[in-house]
């Protein structure tokens, strides 16, 4: 007898929600956000990124919660009732593109575990002499990540979230409570030490002045839904996993938007604070997300410690806090999305199916992590470079591919209408009505379309896929390590979802 019958069950709506924004509430929106915000032209940025809230994010939100609840099952499983075995893949696909994201996720987490542990130091907090271009806070970085400890580091984050996840939902739920209250808190107390800064106000101005001509470059458009999928969690099948144990009698259109809604107000908030602190100190924000996160910012800080001693320290410790159990209930959460989908297809039990993912995951996260392999640049780990192409695809494209797919799937198999019914009858709030459908079988997919088209259709005219003939030297030896990403992705995903479609589950399934 398998441990999922009866299902595990969240204990109440408000242990759910907390759950539900503690897999939202991770490192894209404390710094992502920012970063994305500031490469897209700052105040061109939030008006995209609230158009990409409301046409997507939110019904799709909606969605990935509905399938969940209505079908008590996880994604790929959910798929498949209402798409057959096209739809079941299509859940696979989704859980292995996601698989990827979270060992690089975790690769990350680890780099912040290295970041936590010298932010106690003084090295990490140096300032540059003056006139001297190098930045204190990369140097400290790409010496931590070459460093053999690292791989540590990654078989700790990958612990904790085997701790987490071992008893399922109950024990996301009790440690989910405490860690995202924790984490507003400790926001709260980052945003005020933002605004302390007399010309603080000036960079939240920069982030909230709309500036209209850069929006005509379509990758300012898929910035902003790309953000919106990574940081809602949408397209990972998690919110469904989740939901699929959520007990009946919940009012499903409020839940869902107030995760979302917790979701980005806490990214707005973390933006303002961001852009505050990075505009009193003169620090340029960098445009890539990574740098943001390991030295733009703590450059930032650095800059504070010397003007205000101890206090801005412990504020630099926090904020290495914040990131790691921001980003550790994120990728718990991804982790659970796997275990149950395995668990209700399998019916294997849930130790089982934890322990191989950790074992699979650990071994990904630690590639990522390797710190003898340099690449040709000598300064920077090939897991670095393919961190950067990877996640181009998993995450600029995988996640708006399963977002379209979804989209169709649901809408043009008369789900979305059975979702919506069951989803109105227990809700108190809000009908949801015949403009859902509609939103979802064609508007949602039609714009997906369209941004992707446009961003081929951009990186193409530019000289091709992204990075695709780059290659990088190790010891000498060339590695296509463009072509490495792309096939890799594309093998990886498609072979492994096929192989998990065709297998045969514990039972005779109906569809
Ligand atoms: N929503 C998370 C974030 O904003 C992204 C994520 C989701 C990462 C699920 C891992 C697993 O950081």
């Amino acid at each position: 007898m398998s441990e999922t019958t009866p299902k595990e069950q969240w204990s109440s709506r408000w242990g759910f929600i907390l759950a539900a924004s503690g897999s939202a509430i991770g490192l894209g929106n404390i710094v992502f956000f920012s970063a994305n915000a500031y490469k897209y032209g700052a105040g061109a940025f939030y008006v995209p990124y609230l158009i990409a809230l409301l046409v997507v994010g939110i019904p799709l939100m909606i969605l990935e919660f509905g399938l969940g609840y209505h079908s008590r099952e996880a994604f790929p499983q959910s798929l498949r009732r209402f798409g057959g075995k096209g739809g079941e893949f299509v859940g696979w696909w989704a859980i292995i593109n996601a698989t990827i994201i979270v060992m690089y996720y975790v690769t990350i987490l680890a780099w912040v575990v290295g970041m936590f542990v010298g932010s106690f130091g003084s090295d990490l907090w140096q300032l540059p002499e003056a006139g001297d271009t190098s930045n204190p806070q990369q140097d400290f970085f790409f010496g931590m990540t070459q460093n053999w400890y690292i791989l540590a580091f990654v078989g700790i984050v990958w612990a904790l979230n085997v701790l987490i996840v071992w008893k399922g939902v109950s024990s996301i739920e009790s440690v989910t409570k405490f860690l995202v209250p924790l984490m507003w808190l400790l926001m709260i107390a980052l945003i005020i030490q933002g605004l302390t800064f007399k010309t603080g106000f000036e960079g939240v101005k920069l982030l909230f002045t709309p500036q209209f001509d850069v929006m005509k470059d379509a990758a300012v458009w898929r910035g902003a839904f790309g953000q919106i999928f990574f940081s809602l969690s949408l397209g990972f099948g998690i919110m469904t996993a989740y939901t699929s144990r959520l007990s009946r009698n919940t009012d499903i259109p409020s839940t869902a938007m107030s995760t979302s809604f917790m979701n980005c107000s806490f990214e707005f908030i973390a933006g303002i604070a961001i852009f505050a602190l990075l505009f009193h100190f003169a620090v340029a924000p960098q445009a890539s997300t990574l740098g943001m996160m390991f030295w733009v910012v703590p450059q930032g800080i650095a800059h504070s410690i010397a003007s205000l001693g101890i206090a801005a320290k412990i504020f630099g410790i926090l904020f290495f806090f914040l990131l790691l159990i921001a980003g550790l209930s994120s990728s718990i959460s991804l982790v659970e999305a796997l275990a149950a989908a395995a668990i209700d297809k399998f019916g294997i039990s849930r130790k089982k199916v934890v322990t191989i993912i950790a074992v699979v995951g650990l071994l990904g996260s630690a590639v990522f992590a390797w710190p003898a392999l340099l690449d040709g640049s000598k300064t920077t780990t090939i897991g670095l470079t393919m961190l950067d192409f990877t996640d181009h695809w998993t995450f600029g494209y995988g996640l708006m591919i399963i977002g379209i797919l979804e989209c169709l799937i649901l809408g043009w198999s008369g789900a979305v209408d059975k979702v919506t019914d069951s989803m109105n009858a227990e809700s108190r709030t809000l009908q949801l009505g015949k403009v859902f459908g509609v939103m979802i079988r064609w508007i949602i997919p039609a714009v997906l379309i369209i941004l992707l088209g446009l961003s081929l259709y951009e990186e193409l005219d530019k000289g091709g896929l992204y990075n695709f003939d780059t290659e990088v030297s190790v010891d000498g030896t060339k590695l296509s390590a463009g072509k490495l990403a792309f096939f890799g992705w594309l093998t990886i995903t498609t072979v492994t979802a096929l192989a998990l479609t065709l297998i045969p589950g514990r039972k005779k399934e109906e569809v």
